[in-house]
């Protein structure tokens, strides 16, 4: 199928490496022509766009081993997309795919950058969501890294965004005892009250490492960090011996605040409680992806696990959307609904 005129598409594109916490002109909004197809491409339109924390590390200065966000390039991230034309065998006009083309209301690809979305029954977004990349992150992390079982303490931060509640409830299920962490008291609530953990608690509370000791008796056998920063300081001072540290995220330190007070001294806490420290990406699991997916959803059929997702409205909001995940605003995993904003019209 083809087109005679030209079909448009917006994006946002990093306009200059961000200092501390992204400003808007540190993007802009374009809009283009998309080229016309070629044998083997796909014309894909945009439903929902995911916003996650790595993205802040590839903007700049890069720290991870992904590659840089180049400057002028729509910011890079999953994408789920319906096909509107096809010079494709795979794909025909109406199908529901996943990208990774990032922040943009359509593109034209190629057909191999795309493929099927694969919910296992449930709705669409849990593919970026819990059968996404970071529902997969959760799972693997706790699951092979942390590794907890039945008389564990666990203690995971960030526990109702995306990665964490993931991460939370899979200890739960492995049969242990979770704390959550999280920064309001209704997350605490959805945490203790939804996800069934053993106990939640604040981090903005004055007596945050007296109210989190008071949880764990027992010392903390795991600490899932998504965090670093203070949260992580108060948890590393309870841990037991042998304990295992998983390091899947640092988000308290990706907008480049300075730490407050001294940073652990993690050696030394190695050292004295014969403890272990991992850190792991989730793409070190990529080819077992498929495998956490059917996990995740056969427990949420069962109704063992509970996903959450916060959708905000607009392409417009994707630039504030990806901000709030620095102030906390999500529950869950965070996307944005392209909806009508996404302007395909033709030239
Ligand atoms: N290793 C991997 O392969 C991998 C893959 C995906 C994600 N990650 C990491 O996992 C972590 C979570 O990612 P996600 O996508 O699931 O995001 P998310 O947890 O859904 O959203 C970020 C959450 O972090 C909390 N937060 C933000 N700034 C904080 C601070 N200064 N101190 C304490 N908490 C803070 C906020 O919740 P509160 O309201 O609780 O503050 C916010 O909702 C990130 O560090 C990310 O980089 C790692």
């Amino acid at each position: 199928m083809g087109r005679d005129e030209a079909m448009r598409a917006r994006r946002i594109v990093l306009a200059q490496r961000p200092v501390g916490l992204p400003r808007d002109d540190d993007f802009a909004m374009e809009t283009v022509d998309l080229p016309s197809l070629a044998d083997g491409e796909v014309a894909v339109e945009s439903l929902y766009l995911s916003v996650d924390p790595y993205m802040r590390n590839r903007m700049g200065p890069p720290t991870g081993p992904g590659p840089a966000q180049a400057l002028g390039s729509p910011v890079a991230g999953g994408v789920i997309g319906r096909v509107v034309e096809s010079r494709s065998e795979a794909w025909t006009v109406g199908d529901v795919v996943l990208g990774s083309y990032g922040w943009q209301t359509a593109a034209v690809l190629p057909e191999g950058a795309v493929r099927t979305a694969d919910t296992h029954g449930l709705p669409l977004t849990t593919a970026l969501g819990v059968l996404g990349s970071t529902g997969v992150t959760g799972y693997f992390g706790m699951r092979d890294v942390g590794r907890p079982g039945p008389g564990d303490t666990v203690v995971v931060s960030a526990a109702a965004g995306a990665v964490g509640l993931v991460a939370s409830q899979v200890a739960r299920i492995l049969g242990a005892r979770v704390i959550g962490v999280a920064g309001t008291e209704a997350k605490c609530a959805y945490l203790t009250h939804e996800a069934r953990l053993a106990a939640a608690v604040d981090y903005h509370r004055t007596d945050f490492a007296d109210a989190l000791a008071a949880q764990c008796p027992e010392r903390v056998n795991v600490y899932f960090d998504n965090v670093g920063g203070p949260v992580s300081r108060a948890v590393l001072g309870q841990i037991a011996m042998r304990a295992r540290l998983v390091v899947c995220g640092q988000i308290a330190k990706y907008n480049g605040e300075p730490p407050e007070g001294d940073e652990t001294p993690i050696p030394t806490l190695l050292l004295h409680h014969g403890a272990s420290m991992q850190g792991f990406m989730v793409m070190h699991y990529a080819d077992r992806a498929a495998e956490a997916r059917a996990q995740l959803a056969e427990w949420i059929h069962q109704g063992q696990l509970r996903y959450a997702e916060t959708v905000v409205n607009g392409f417009d909001q994707t630039v504030d959307a990806f901000r709030s995940l620095f102030t906390g605003a999500n529950l869950g995993k965070l996307l944005v609904h392209v909806g009508d904003q996404a302007d395909h019209s033709r030239a």
